[in-house]
């Protein structure tokens, strides 16, 4: 049974409930409109603004260090550390450019090389230098406080491998040994001449011969940069084609020595 005060109020809740539903129905369309501008957002201007960004600019970002707080640690005089055999830094990939077809894209040698069906693949790579391919190798320093770093090439002795060094003059042969100035990556499966990070500095030779390691004089090597080098060669007639793999000192490699 409504009571007469009940009565008397029944306009004013009609009204009341009237805002209040214009208020639900308002909050009802304003959550619909931002969840289908969100969905707009996502499906239509977020993928503008990702593609906007390019793998090359995000090449440009600068790394951060993994080894964090390693550095205050070391710099601690009573910390002690502890020794350290020098490690192989094995080349990830060597591209070949010509300098006489300065715009060709060569396709790089790589290969896995399965030993025994048990084990792992060998992966190899090949440093291939004649008069008119030089070889490109990019490498990034490993690990924290090993940063001195020597570029070094392994030849097995003749009669155990298939490496092949030749010139007019012999079978010991001097390359050139450039550094390119690449800050970041380089994208060695589509490097040309005309591609190379300009300009590069000669920074010695390499004598190799069968049986031989040969290293170029040590450098400071910032843990975690990029180190780019051109090898070319320096004899006339030259020919070099030597296998690198992931098992040990072969071929090209950067040795680096404990600095801390
Ligand atoms: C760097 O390593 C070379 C050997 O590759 C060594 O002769 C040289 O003394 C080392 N330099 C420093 C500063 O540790
Ligand atoms: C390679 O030649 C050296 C001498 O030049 C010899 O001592 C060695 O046994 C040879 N190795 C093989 C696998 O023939
Ligand atoms: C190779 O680089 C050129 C520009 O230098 C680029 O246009 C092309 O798309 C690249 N190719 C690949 C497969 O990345
Ligand atoms: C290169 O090394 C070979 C063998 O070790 C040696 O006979 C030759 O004289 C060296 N050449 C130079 C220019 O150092
Ligand atoms: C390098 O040597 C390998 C194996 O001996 C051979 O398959 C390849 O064709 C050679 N490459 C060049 C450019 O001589």
């Amino acid at each position: 049974m409504l009571k007469n005060s009940d009565l008397g109020d029944l306009p004013q809740r009609t009204k009341h409930n009237r805002t209040l539903s214009t208020w639900l129905l308002a909050i009802t369309i304003l959550c619909t409109v931002l969840d289908f501008s969100m969905i707009f957002w996502d499906r239509f201007l977020r993928v503008d603004l990702r593609s906007a960004s390019t793998s090359d600019e995000l090449e440009l970002l600068p790394f951060q260090n993994s080894y964090l707080n390693l550095e205050i640690l070391y710099k601690d005089p009573d910390f002690k550390s502890s020794t350290h055999d020098p490690i192989i830094n094995n080349v990830p990939a060597i591209a070949q450019v010509s300098n006489k077809e300065r715009q060709k894209i060569i396709p790089s040698f790589q290969r896995y090389k399965s030993v025994e069906q048990a084990s792992a693949p060998i992966y190899e790579q090949r440093l291939i230098v004649t008069h008119d391919l030089e070889s490109i190798a990019q490498f990034r320093v490993l690990d924290f406080g090993m940063e001195n770093c020597s570029l070094s090439l392994t030849i097995p002795p003749r009669n155990s491998t298939e490496d092949f060094l030749y010139t007019d003059l012999g079978d010991s042969v001097i390359l050139d040994v450039w550094s390119l100035p690449a800050r970041h990556k380089l994208d060695l499966y589509n490097l040309s001449w005309s591609k190379l990070p300009q300009p590069r500095v000669h920074i010695g030779h390499m004598n190799v011969s069968y049986g031989k390691t040969s290293r170029m004089p040590s450098f400071q090597c910032k843990s975690q940069s990029y180190q780019t080098f051109a090898v070319s060669c320096s004899n006339p007639g030259c020919l070099v084609n030597v296998t690198g793999n992931d098992i040990g000192p072969s071929g090209l490699y950067m040795y680096q020595s404990q600095t801390i």
